[in-house]
């Protein structure tokens, strides 16, 4: 599977492929989302078709769903599942603290919802997603459409309100559309530089109308497994 990856697909991959290690047969599994968490699903099925291991996975996107059926993991849903032994997903930015920027690809909601209906949050990087600081990486936020240049303003003004730098806000498109979610949401994207205070960001913006959700993932990460391009792998 690994034969002739670029360095970064290789650090995605060793990373996907030693988080996969702490499946353990019988397990409900939250599949994540993104290029790594696509390593992970891959990976896991192969421990399955090789080691007959059983895991029921309940995915973070209609991507991911399509993913694993195609690889032949069942997949259930949260609401049948309720309650999971862990979850595997990737992250676009990790800190000292394990604290977490999700959603660059759009399916920050579910992932949240799925990582915190876990007993633990395993998170699989290559070394570029490691910061100081959390921001750099511009902080989605998934907004209902009505009203959404409404909320958006209210975005602005609540980060004027706290004395946050960078403030620009923008709509994510697709192509000349908005970039719309699984489930019917649009995401704004905060480009803020670095984000002093990400607890009170993340408690702020959840309080605004409109707002569904934030990308902010705290106290929710337990384990962070970094891929280098040259193969090696360290669990934090
Ligand atoms: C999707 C996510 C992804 O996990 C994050 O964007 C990282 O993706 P990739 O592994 O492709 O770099 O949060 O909403």
């Amino acid at each position: 599977m690994a034969a002739d990856l670029s360095p970064i697909d290789k650090a995605k991959f060793v990373a996907a492929k030693r988080a996969v290690e702490f499946i353990e047969d019988g397990m409900r599994v939250g599949l994540g989302t993104g290029s790594t968490a696509a390593w992970m699903v891959r990976c896991l099925a192969e421990r399955m078709r090789e080691e007959g291991l059983r895991v029921t996975g309940v995915p973070t996107s209609s991507r991911t769903a399509g993913l694993a059926r195609q690889l032949g993991i069942p997949i259930t849903s949260l609401d049948e599942a309720r309650w999971l032994d862990l979850t595997i997903d990737g992250a676009d930015e990790f800190d000292h603290d394990l604290a977490l920027i999700k959603g660059g690809g759009g399916a920050l909601l579910q992932e949240k919802i799925v990582a915190t209906a876990s007993d633990r949050m395993i998170v699989i990087a290559d070394t570029a997603k490691e910061v100081a600081q959390l921001g750099g990486f511009p902080l989605p936020l998934e907004v209902i459409p009505f009203g959404w240049q409404t909320t958006k303003a209210l975005i602005e003004e609540t980060l004027v309100s706290l004395e946050v730098l960078g403030r620009d806000v923008t709509l994510r498109m697709n192509g000349e559309r908005p970039f719309v979610t699984d489930e019917g949401n649009y995401i704004v994207d905060l480009h803020l530089g670095r984000i002093g205070n990400p607890r009170q960001l993340s408690l702020v913006v959840n309080q605004i109308p409109g707002v569904v959700e934030n990308g902010l993932f705290i106290d929710i990460c337990d384990i962070v497994v970094i891929g280098h391009g040259d193969g090696r792998v360290e669990v934090r």
